[in-house]
């Protein structure tokens, strides 16, 4: 568990868990850790220890079948005194051995996360190999947790709460540079050696070393009763400066969703005003208050767990041999052609970028040269990575240039001829053995495989705007795609680093239909008198990323008619007759107004000017005399788009509901903090969700009805992911 040695009279403690990848916190870590601590300190010999590891990597943090069975665990129903004590054990053993009069190092070697820097804080010295590979940081934050071994009370009182309040509440990750800029470590060096003999050099020149919140008294190392923390205490007039605008900030951000944000404001504040030893219990009793959060175990079913399986290729079929795609075609050099071509350069393929002239092709391909160009000015890109990658996009006009390609992208105009034409046209170039990929947003794959010779081998690739950007792919299976054309694009998926989901054939697919009901629901509110500015308000302070006309307009309200016109050709529905058809059909076809690209949409876009909803919108729509509460606008908005994920799942186009929360979040951004659109339905309680959809229905219409198959999970107390509820509790 430990390699334990000692070299001129220090002790050092190398990490090197056996059956684990990385060296993490559990049980058994927490007992080896304790023993070989206490040891180090009890030997006369020992005059300094440095704390390191024989892996490639210093420390990962939390256990991840500990966090697991964290998931399935209700915390509620563990005792307080017994809660505590699991949260505190580690807070409690920290502060013993940084208290316990040897100087520690942590000499880090790769990354050192969440807990792992936490043991770097508890070290009295900080050295970190100067590697751009390694990470160092805190987190927690992002999956609804907080450092919970004393990173919230020794972060601040180390790099003052400007720098340290931020980049606990973001989570963020640095290198070993910027963490020696921002004084998260001391010291840089070269290799491990380098590292070992500066951590001694350290350790002798400073055998007396203590904490600067501690102080020796009659003999004793113990905790100031006031500590002077860098650029401000929370009681002088600079600290009150940092922790009020920040403390609105942090609401503004959050909109009160993310329990975690608040309580490391609370543990910051409240424990930067005691000594330490009365701090970190701060700290430990605010971490079992997260615990009992259904927000973190959201948080970490979906972007830990479920997010790393889909990272790592988890929905490909296992029976096929890895494939080897090395030459990517793209069809159409327009927005998403560019920027497909820009992800899969810049993922080692080489790329064919085929417009109908040169010119276009170029002009696609300037993205790429644009995008690097931004790289190299800000010190991200050198400039031979630039040439190479550039180097690997060729562009061209003749379908010939096609040949040997692994996998064909097609992002030509969104025709079902043209589409139809530009398949034929490719197919005639490509190996058996090549896929040939749409990037359709709407068009049926099975539909447009009609086209292709080899409908096994046709397949959806639905990349979304700006594709350097947007992390989730949506892949889309028609009804003849083969598990081959899957594997193969999902290697494809895994080369450019994104994340795939996998779903079945559809109109609209998964993301584009769940998504829309959001803007139509927000439409369709200031349809029926709902004040624009609390539509857009309940739908931010519901935890979308923006406000439903204001994506409207990002998106193009003229895109909207055009899906909705294409809905009413193929299935009979009149556009005024769907949620919102009628304000789209007037806003496109009377009054020309797009949306943000022609600059007038639901909101008004000024030459030099901020935006704002557009007056138009009250005169056409008065506003009703009774408004909805926020609470209300919010439920409306959201489980809008859950029902429509239920329908998804039922309809067999969504294969699991954990592909609907990963794409929920990362598609459209869903809120974070409910852990995706399915997590959401547990967390309010499927028989609470039903009763509330019957109750929307009431009132709004039948787009709201629960599914019978709903009804029965209510009544059976079952949830999407498996945990059981009891009927009466949900209700
Ligand atoms: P765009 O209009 O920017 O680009 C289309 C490009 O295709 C143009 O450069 C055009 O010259 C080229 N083209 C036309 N005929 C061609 C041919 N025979 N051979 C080669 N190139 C040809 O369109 P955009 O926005 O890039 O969309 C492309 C596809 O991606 C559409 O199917 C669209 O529905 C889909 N999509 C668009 C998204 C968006 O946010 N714009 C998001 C996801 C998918």
């Amino acid at each position: 568990m430990i390699d334990y040695s000692i070299e001129d009279n220090i002790a050092i403690l190398a990490w090197n868990m056996e059956g684990y990848p990385q060296n993490v916190m559990n049980d058994h870590s927490y007992t080896a850790f304790v023993e070989n601590m206490d040891k180090a300190i009890a030997d006369p010999e020992v005059k300094g220890i440095i704390i390191t590891s024989k892996k490639d990597s210093f420390f990962a943090g939390a256990d991840l079948k500990m966090m697991r069975e964290m998931l399935g665990k209700d915390h509620s129903q563990v005792p307080v005194a017994e809660a505590f004590k699991e949260s505190f054990k580690w807070n409690e053993v920290f502060r013993k051995y940084e208290t316990a009069g040897k100087p520690l190092v942590a000499a880090i070697n790769g990354h050192a996360l969440g807990g792992g820097y936490e043991i770097a804080l508890m070290c009295h010295y900080r050295i970190a190999i100067n590697d751009s590979k390694t990470q160092i940081g805190l987190p927690e934050a992002q999956i609804g947790l907080l450092p919970g071994a004393g990173g919230t009370q020794r972060l601040p009182r180390l790099v003052g709460m400007e720098a340290g309040v931020p980049f606990l509440l973001e989570g963020k990750k640095v290198d070993p540079q910027a963490a020696l800029k921002m004084g998260l470590i001391n010291e840089l060096a070269a290799d491990q050696d380098a590292m070992i003999a500066a951590a001694k050099t350290w350790l002798k020149a400073n055998p007396n070393a203590i904490q600067p919140w501690d102080e020796v008294k009659k003999g004793q190392i113990v905790a100031r009763t006031f500590y002077k923390v860098p650029g401000g205490n929370i009681q002088s007039p600079k600290g009150a400066q940092l922790m009020l605008p920040g403390t609105a900030l942090m609401w503004d951000k959050s909109k009160g969703n993310y329990p975690a944000q608040l309580a490391i404001m609370n543990c910051v504040y409240e424990g930067l005003q005691v000594p330490m030893d009365k701090a970190i219990k701060i700290e430990s009793r605010y971490f079992i208050t997260l615990l009992n959060n259904p927000v973190a175990k959201n948080m970490i079913r979906t972007l830990f767990f479920a997010l790393q399986e889909a990272n790592k290729g988890g929905a490909r079929p296992k029976n096929i041999e890895k494939t080897n795609i090395q030459k990517v075609g793209i069809l159409g050099a327009g927005l998403m052609g560019a920027g497909v071509a820009y992800v899969t350069a810049l993922g080692g393929m080489q790329v064919v970028l085929k417009d109908v002239t040169l010119e276009s092709a170029e002009k696609g391909k300037d993205y790429s040269r644009d995008l690097l160009k931004k790289g190299m000015s800000r010190g991200k890109v050198t400039a031979e990575k630039a040439e190479k990658v550039l180097g690997l996009i060729q562009t061209t006009a003749d379908a010939k240039d096609l040949e040997g390609c692994d996998l064909i992208i097609e992002a030509v105009f969104e025709n079902r001829e043209l589409k139809a034409k530009v398949t034929q046209e490719t197919e005639a170039f490509l190996a058996d053995t090549a896929v040939f990929g749409s990037n359709t947003s709407t068009l049926p794959i099975t539909g447009l495989a009609e086209a292709s010779k080899r409908p096994d081998n046709f397949i959806g690739i639905h990349f979304f705007s700006p594709v350097d950007k947007m992390p989730l792919v949506e892949i889309i299976m028609g009804e003849k795609t083969s598990e081959y054309a899957l594997a193969l694009t999902i290697d494809y998926v895994m080369k450019i680093r994104k994340t795939p989901i996998v779903v079945n054939d559809s109109r609209g697919f998964y993301t584009s239909r769940c998504f829309g009901t959001y803007t139509s629901e927000g439409i369709q509110m200031v349809a029926e008198g709902v004040s624009p500015s609390l539509v857009e308000r309940a739908g931010t302070m519901a935890g979308m990323p923006v406000g439903s006309l204001d994506v409207a307009d990002a998106v193009a309200i003229d895109l909207a008619y055009k899906v909705m016109k294409q809905a009413e050709a193929d299935l009979g529905v009149k556009i005024e007759d769907q949620p919102s058809g009628a304000v789209v059909k007037k806003f496109v076809e009377e009054l020309e107004r797009f949306g943000k690209k022609n600059k007038k949409g639901f909101y008004d876009y000024p030459e030099n000017g901020k935006k704002y909803l557009s007056p138009l919108l009250n005169e056409l729509y008065p506003l009703a005399e009774t408004q909805p509460t926020i609470e209300e606008a919010k439920k409306r908005l959201l489980h809008r788009q859950a029902i429509e994920a239920v329908r998804c799942l039922e309809e067999g186009v969504l294969r699991n509901p954990t592909d609907g929360d990963v794409g929920s979040i990362l598609a459209w951004g869903f809120p974070p903090y409910t852990g995706g659109i399915f997590s959401y339905v547990d967390m309010v309680g499927v028989a609470k969700f039903v009763a509330e959809l019957d109750e929307l229905a009431a009132k709004y219409g039948e787009r709201f009805q629960p599914t019978d198959r709903l009804r029965e999970m209510a009544k059976n107390g079952e949830t999407f992911h498996g945990v059981k509820q009891t009927a009466e509790a949900t209700a």
